[in-house]
Order: C-alpha cells, then structure tokens, then sequence
C-alpha cells in the first residue's frame, strides 16, 4: 500500500522484438489484464509478461453484463493508472466498442490511449473486415492486436458467448481473417474461445504471436481476466479459466503460479480446452 511503484528499479520494457523473440525461440508469452496501479506493480515483478486493460473492465470493474456500455474515458482512465504501476511488461489497451469504426476514428481514439493512457499497442476486436483500420493505424505508426473468435462487444449480434470457429467454412474463415490482418500490419493476434486444433493450425501459419483464451495450448502466449484467475468475479467459472487462487497463499503467489504454469505448459490442461 505505500509503495511507490515509480520509486522501484527500472527494469528493462519489453518490447514486441522481444515478444517475437519469445515466439521464435518457442517460449511462452505470460499476459493477464489489469484495471488499477497496484495489481499492475504486482503483476509486473511477478514476472507476468503482457498487461491488457481490457474492456472486460465494463464487467469486473463497473458491473455491467457485457462490455458495451464501455468508454473511450473510461478506458483511457484506467491506463493511466496501470501504466503507473507497470516497468517491463509489454503494455496494450482495447478500443472500446465502436472508437474504430473508421480509419480516422480508430487513429484519434488509438491516439488517445497511446498519448494519455501510455499504450504500446492497441487491441481491437477484428475480422478481414477491420483489415483497411489495422493498416492505417499500421502506417501511422500504432501496434496492433487484433482480436479474433469470440468477439464480446459483438455480443448482441452473436446471441451470447460461445465458441467460434467450429466446421470447416468457419475454421478456414477465421485462418483467412488472421493471415489477412497479419498482412494489414497486425503485431499480435488474439484468439479467444476458438477449437484447439484450430488456434494450433493458425499458430503455425502465422508469424507475428498468437495469444490465446480459451484456445488452448498450442499458441504463443495465454491471456486471462485477472479477477476470474484470482476467482474474485461472482457467478459461474468459464471452462477455460482455472483458479489460481486454489491453494496460493497470496493473489501474488496465484499469479507467479500462473506465469510458471504458462511457461511450462501445464496451463491451459485438456480439461481447459475446446474440440
Ligand atoms: O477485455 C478483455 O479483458 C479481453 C481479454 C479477455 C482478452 O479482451
């Protein structure tokens, strides 16, 4: 509570060179989200690699349903605060629905969580269709992670969260949508809910990293809801999220647990995944 995060030891920023290392060299990328600057602090000294503010936000911290009613304020609010307690991890912030719904829109917005929130790289919720924004953005200069599968802002267009990706047109749908947005200049693509053998596949022919939630094991690095690892967030458990809370000691002692399970493979295990 009285640490100053800014008073603690530079420690080298990671960089994407050196989360392109990390895939090319076949170790595996620790991301979790954060909301606030002390969970950020103790995420980065124990070890997590990537920190999202994610707009799940709209769910663990302002008690919505979905993650629509989610700001452009609100987002660059909360990076303010996690940039203040992160020094090496690797830092991104998600466009909240409908602040990229243009080139120009996705720039002015990206702008923002990059000038005031202190954002490396932004994430977008994307398919082929969002290949022309990522190109922009990419030209101007702002990294990128696109986020494929289950898209949650497009929630009321799927009629709830299920797994995406499932059937050969779907599968090769979304293999086309990641090689496309690669090809616009994504850095990063994000896989949530997608089949294992799937995520695997789009792995293999992608080169920039592939982090994954939900689609198991065979891609480059796993991300989850710090609140759902940490078993804080009320109601059911997804299938892929696994307590880390279970037998630590310490919310830092269930998030190093994490990292190491990530690490060493051992997270996400077969009960975790989808076919
Ligand atoms: O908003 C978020 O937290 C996310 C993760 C689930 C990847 O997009």
């Amino acid at each position: 509570m009285y640490t100053q995060p800014e008073n603690r030891n530079q420690t080298e920023k990671l960089t994407l060179t050196a989360l392109a290392k990390m895939k090319a060299a076949g170790g595996k990328i620790a991301c979790l989200t954060a909301y606030d600057a002390s969970f950020a602090a103790l995420l980065d000294t124990a070890g997590v690699d990537l920190v999202l503010v994610g707009d799940s936000l709209g769910n663990v911290i302002q008690g919505h349903a979905t993650t629509v009613p989610v700001t452009m304020d609100d987002m660059v609010y909360h990076s303010r605060l996690v940039q203040r307690g992160l020094q090496r991890a690797f830092f991104v912030v998600d466009m909240p629905f409908l602040s990229y719904s243009t080139p120009e829109l996705a720039l002015a917005n990206a702008a923002r969580l990059m000038q005031e929130g202190g954002a490396q790289m932004v994430k977008l919720e994307g398919s082929g269709h969002q290949a022309e924004i990522v190109s922009y953005l990419n030209q101007n200069g702002v990294p990128v992670c696109a986020h494929l599968g289950l898209r949650p802002q497009n929630v009321h267009k799927l009629g709830g969260f299920k797994v995406q990706g499932r059937g050969e047109a779907a599968g090769r749908q979304m293999l086309e949508d990641a090689l496309l947005l690669e090809q616009a200049g994504a850095d990063i693509i994000l896989l949530e809910l997608v089949p294992q053998a799937l995520a695997a596949e789009i792995t293999r022919k992608i080169k920039v990293p592939v982090i994954g939630i939900g689609a198991g094991p065979d891609v480059d690095g796993q991300i989850l809801v710090l609140y759902d690892m940490l078993d804080i967030t009320p109601g059911r458990r997804p299938k892929f999220v696994r307590n880390f809370m279970a037998g630590a000691a310490s919310p830092r002692a269930a998030v190093e647990s994490y990292v190491n399970a990530v690490r060493d493979g051992s997270y996400p295990a077969p009960e975790h995944c989808f076919d």
